[in-house]
C-alpha cells in the first residue's frame, strides 16, 4: 500500500512538458552561466552604471534612509495600494495641471510594476468592456503583451510599427491598420521608449492618432515603463498621454517605476483610469480591488514607500530629476559612441539608426545569424531580433562591443 501510494505521487506531474524559456530572461540566464571575463550583457532592461554595476539611486538610498529612521512597520497596504503613491504617481503621468482640475475623476490602484498594470488593466477590459473587444498591439512590442493579453483571456490584433527598410516607425502602416480596427477596440500604445524598436511617435503623429481615436472611439492604453528615460524629462515623455487626456479622452494608464527610480525587484507600479465623473471613479476602483484581491491582495510596501517619498519630498525629487536625466544622457552617450565606433572602424553599413533611436534600446538591424555568433565568438548576449539594452554599454566595452558587430556584419548584407 506504502509502495503504491509513493509509486502515484511521484507520477503526478509527469505529463507536464517543459516549458520554452522567455525569449528575454532565457537570455540573461545563458549570460549568467557564462565564465568569459570579457562578456557583455546587452540582453536585459536595467540601467547599468559606466562600470556596468547596477545602480542604487541617490534619491532612493536617501528614502530608505528617511523610512528606517520612521521605524515604520510591516502590516499589509490596502487592497488598493498606498494612497499617497498612488496620488503622488498620477500626478508624475498626468501633469501637475491636469491632476489639480481633473484628479478626483481618476481611478488608480498601486500594481506590481508595468507587468502588474498591463495585467490588471487587460483583465479589467476583459471584463467591463463588450465581448470580443481586441486589444491592439503594435508590432514588435515587448513579448510579454502578449502573454498577458491572453492570460487575461482577450483577443489580440497587430498593427504595423515599424519598417526594417527605414529602421523607424511605418507610420503609413499603423494607420492604415488603426483605420481598419474595430470601432471601441484597446489601443495599446508605449507612450515613450518604444521597446524593443526604440523609435517613437512625433507630436505630429500623435496629433494624428488622437483624431482617429476620436473618430474611432478607440480606448488608448498607454504603458509608460520609461518615462524619463527618452529624453531625460518626465514632463517630455508624457507628452502623448498629456496630449490625449487635454482633449478628454479616457485612456488607461500604466506606470512602471522598476526603470526610472531603478525599483526593478521592488514591483512598484500605477495603474489608472480617466473617468467622467467621481462617482464612476469609485466604481472602478471598487471592481480595480475586486480584480486585485485574488491577484495578490495587497501591493508591495517598501518601493511604494521609497517613491512616495522621493514624488512628494521637493528637495528628493529634484535630486531624483536630476538622476533620471543623468541616466538618459549616458545612454544617450553609449548610443552615439557605440554608432561612431562603428562608423571609424570602416562598417561598411550605416549605423546612424543606433543614435537617432530612443529610450533603453536599440534596434541594431542584426539578424539571428549575426546574433548567434557574437554570443559563440565574443560573449556579447543581446536579443535574436538584434535588440540590444543600450544601459549595457559602457566606456570599458562599447568599442569591444563595437569591434564585435563590425567583424560579424562586415560581409554581410544587413
Ligand atoms: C514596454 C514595457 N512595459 C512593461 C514592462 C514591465 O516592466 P516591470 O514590470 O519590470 O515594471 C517593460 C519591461 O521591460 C516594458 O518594456
Amino acid at each position: 500500500m506504502q509502495c503504491f501510494r509513493a509509486l502515484r505521487y511521484f507520477s503526478v506531474w509527469s505529463q507536464v512538458p517543459m516549458g520554452p524559456a522567455d525569449p528575454i530572461l532565457g537570455v540573461a540566464a545563458q549570460f549568467k552561466a557564462d565564465p568569459s571575463t570579457t562578456k557583455v550583457n546587452l540582453s536585459i532592461g536595467a540601467y547599468r552604471d559606466n562600470d556596468g554595476k547596477p545602480v542604487v539611486l541617490e534619491s532612493v538610498k536617501r528614502a530608505e534612509q528617511i523610512i528606517k529612521e520612521k521605524k515604520l512597520d510591516n502590516e499589509y497596504l490596502p487592497v488598493e495600494g498606498l494612497q499617497s503613491f498612488i496620488d503622488a504617481s498620477i500626478k508624475l503621468g498626468y501633469g501637475d495641471a491636469y491632476y489639480a482640475q481633473n484628479g478626483k475623476s481618476i481611478a488608480g490602484c498601486q500594481v506590481l510594476s508595468g507587468t502588474g498594470a498591463v495585467r490588471l488593466g487587460f483583465e479589467f477590459s476583459k471584463k467591463f468592456l463588450p465581448q470580443g473587444t481586441k486589444v491592439y498591439m503594435p508590432n514588435p512590442t515587448w513579448p510579454n503583451h502578449h502573454n498577458i493579453a491572453r492570460m487575461a483571456g482577450l483577443e489580440i490584433s497587430e498593427y504595423r510599427y515599424f519598417d526594417p527598410k527605414t529602421r523607424g516607425v511605418d507610420f503609413s502602416g499603423l494607420v492604415e491598420d488603426l483605420n481598419k480596427a474595430q470601432n471601441g477596440s484597446v489601443i495599446l500604445f508605449h507612450a515613450c521608449a518604444h521597446n524593443p524598436t526604440g523609435c517613437d511617435l512625433t507630436t505630429a503623429q500623435w496629433t494624428q492618432l488622437l483624431d482617429l481615436t476620436k473618430k474611432k472611439n478607440f480606448l488608448p492604453f498607454f504603458d509608460m515603463a520609461y518615462q524619463g528615460f527618452t529624453s531625460g524629462d518626465v514632463n517630455k515623455d508624457a507628452e502623448a498621454v498629456r496630449l490625449f487626456t487635454a482633449q478628454g479622452v479616457p485612456i488607461v494608464l500604466g506606470q512602471s517605476f522598476a526603470k526610472n527610480m531603478g525599483l526593478y525587484g521592488q514591483r512598484t507600479g500605477c495603474l489608472s483610469f480617466v473617468c467622467s465623473n467621481q462617482q464612476e471613479k469609485d466604481k472602478v476602483v471598487s471592481q480595480l480591488k475586486l480584480l486585485a484581491r485574488p491577484l495578490w491582495s495587497s501591493p508591495p510596501l517598501h518601493g511604494a514607500r521609497v517613491a512616495d517619498i522621493i514624488l512628494n519630498t521637493p528637495e528628493l525629487n529634484q535630486l531624483w530629476l536630476q538622476e533620471v536625466k543623468m541616466m538618459a544622457n549616458r545612454i544617450q552617450l553609449m548610443r552615439v559612441g557605440l554608432a561612431n565606433t562603428l562608423k571609424s572602424l570602416g562598417s561598411p553599413h550605416d549605423w546612424s539608426h543606433i543614435s537617432k533611436q530612443i529610450g533603453m534600446f536599440a534596434f541594431t538591424g542584426v539578424g539571428p545569424d549575426h546574433v548567434k555568433e557574437l554570443i559563440a565568438k565574443y560573449h556579447i548576449y543581446l536579443l535574436s531580433s538584434g535588440r540590444i539594452s543600450i544601459a549595457g554599454l559602457n566606456e570599458g566595452n562599447v568599442k569591444y562591443v563595437a569591434e564585435a558587430f563590425h567583424d560579424v556584419t562586415k560581409n554581410t548584407k544587413l
